[in-house]
């Protein structure tokens, strides 16, 4: 299991300069990852999503968020979000534990 603590202080540094969490909170270059666990990718309103997001028809749960974090433009080839993936695999878990507190 992940440690949620530890996943925030990483979030901060990787992903909020693309991100929002909280509820409501405006959308970056990235959606806003408020209640992300569970949802189906590509579907929070008000972001304009690649179609390779829309299409790729995936609920965001502990793997499918493992993969993408790890691969990002490998899980879903032209996705348009930068990010070059997180290598070690307790980042990843840090990372999950967090969105999963997001809700
Ligand atoms: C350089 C900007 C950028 C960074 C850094 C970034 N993202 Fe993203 N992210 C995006 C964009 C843009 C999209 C939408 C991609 C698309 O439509 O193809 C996205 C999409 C996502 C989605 C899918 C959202 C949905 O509603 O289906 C998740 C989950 C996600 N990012 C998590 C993260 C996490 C966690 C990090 C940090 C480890 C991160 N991102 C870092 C720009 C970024």
């Amino acid at each position: 299991m992940g440690d949620a603590a530890n996943g925030k202080v990483l979030f901060v540094r990787m992903c909020s300069m693309c991100h929002t969490a909280n509820q409501g909170a405006s959308h970056r270059v990235g959606p806003n990852l408020h209640g992300i666990a569970g949802k189906k990718c590509g579907t929070t309103p008000g972001f304009n999503y690649t179609e390779q997001m829309k299409k790729k028809g995936i609920t965001w749960d502990e793997e499918t968020l493992n993969e993408y974090l790890q691969f990002p433009r490998q899980f879903i080839p032209g996705t348009r979000m930068v990010f070059n993936g997180i290598r070690k695999e307790q980042d990843r878990k840090d990372i999950i534990a967090y969105l999963f507190t997001l809700k």
